[in-house]
């Protein structure tokens, strides 16, 4: 039995599914991000956990204890909105105190607990601000300490940082994985951003139309998406358009490739960019590789690395070389190389 578990949840709001069938096994202090596209279901996920919006069937629990008829005030989880929704008549610390007040904590103890929150989130010292007074970064903290200063069951964060400008994300990210895992506490946390679900959790459950695809650490999802849409989601790839030979081989851009293809119907191979190399058309390549040839459209230096377009029979692909590789001349004639086993085929009309 794990921690936290969500059975077969279901949210359908009048003729349209919010949330189709999600089932969900998260251990106790693991941080797993909820991934995917604007409206497939990550908030009202969420929402349910939470008893904000009722289920229409499946389950929940939190360790052993059914939460599905509990309202939200007794499932104890700290929720940190989107936008925050800060009180802004309340000061910092009047915003923090109200989960506990709501309990009806004693006045000492609630001064004792938001004083802690508001230390483990480096904001001592503003407890008298209104929100208004505050940066973006700081009224993300308050949301946090709000949801923390409970001690929750399940932390549930909803796209916390994406008001934030980059840098400031970026330091929030680790802050609030520190913060996480000092803490040890059971989180689910909700983006649709990858490097944010990357750099934040244990695992991530990628979701598609009210489901979950695929979940997995982040190696399982970009070495071996379990989808096309994972797969095109996930990291960036090259989708090839593939046929079949007369002899049943798999041709890429119109040569006989070492590629396994699906047992029927049309498909596509993807390869992720920093997997190929260009290579002379001349030089000799293994039994072992892929191997296409085409035209540099384009390279360009984009920092950490060198992005080359190429145009050959079957299209265009990118392919992502360290920088610092030999300069490449547009317009020349090069073969584009990678080992089979990276090659990943998925069918043309398949989710
Ligand atoms: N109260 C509601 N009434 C009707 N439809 C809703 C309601 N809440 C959500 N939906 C619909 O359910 C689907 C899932 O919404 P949800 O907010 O869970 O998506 P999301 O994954 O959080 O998206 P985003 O990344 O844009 O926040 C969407 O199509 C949305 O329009
Ligand atoms: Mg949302």
């Amino acid at each position: 039995m794990s921690y936290l578990e969500l059975a077969g949840l279901q949210k359908r709001y009048g003729a349209s599914v919010a949330v189709d069938d999600v089932s969900l096994a998260v251990e106790k202090g693991e941080a797993v991000a909820l991934l995917g596209p604007s409206g497939c279901g990550k908030t009202t996920t969420l929402r349910m956990l939470a008893g904000l919006v009722e289920p229409d069937r499946g389950a929940i629990r939190v360790d052993g204890i059914a939460m599905t008829n509990l309202p939200a005030h007794k499932r104890n989880m700290g929720y940190v909105f989107q936008s925050y929704a800060l009180f802004p008549h309340l000061s910092v610390a009047g915003n923090v105190a109200f989960g506990l007040e709501e309990r009806r904590r004693p006045k000492a103890e609630i001064a004792r607990q938001v004083e802690d929150a508001l230390a483990l989130v480096r904001l001592a010292g503003l407890d008298q601000r209104r929100p208004r007074e505050l940066s973006g970064g700081q009224q993300q903290r308050v949301a946090l300490a709000r949801a923390l200063v409970i001690h929750p069951s399940v932390l549930l964060l909803d796209e916390s940082l994406s008001n934030l400008d980059a840098k400031l994300r970026d330091a929030m990210r680790h802050e609030i994985r520190s913060i996480q895992r000092s803490l040890g506490i059971t989180t689910l946390f909700v983006t649709h951003d990858q490097v944010e679900a990357l750099t934040m959790c244990d695992r991530i459950a990628v979701m598609h139309r009210g489901r979950i695809a695929q979940i997995g650490t982040a190696e399982d999802i970009y070495e071996r998406p379990a989808t096309r849409f994972v797969a095109e989601f996930v990291g960036r790839a090259n989708a090839l358009p593939a046929t079949r030979g007369p002899d049943g081989k798999v041709l890429l851009w119109n040569e006989p490739q070492p590629v396994a293809a699906p047992a029927s119907g049309e498909f596509d191979v993807f390869v992720r960019p920093q997997r190929m190399r260009i290579v002379p058309l001349s030089e000799a390549v293994g039994s072992e590789n892929v191997r296409v040839s085409g035209r540099i459209l384009r390279s360009v230096f984009v920092g950490d690395h060198v992005e080359v377009l190429v145009e050959g029979a079957g299209g265009q692909l990118t392919v992502e070389m360290p920088s610092g590789s030999p300069a490449l001349a547009e317009g020349a004639e090069v073969a584009v190389i990678w080992r089979a086993q990276d090659s990943l085929p998925f069918p043309r009309e398949a989710p």
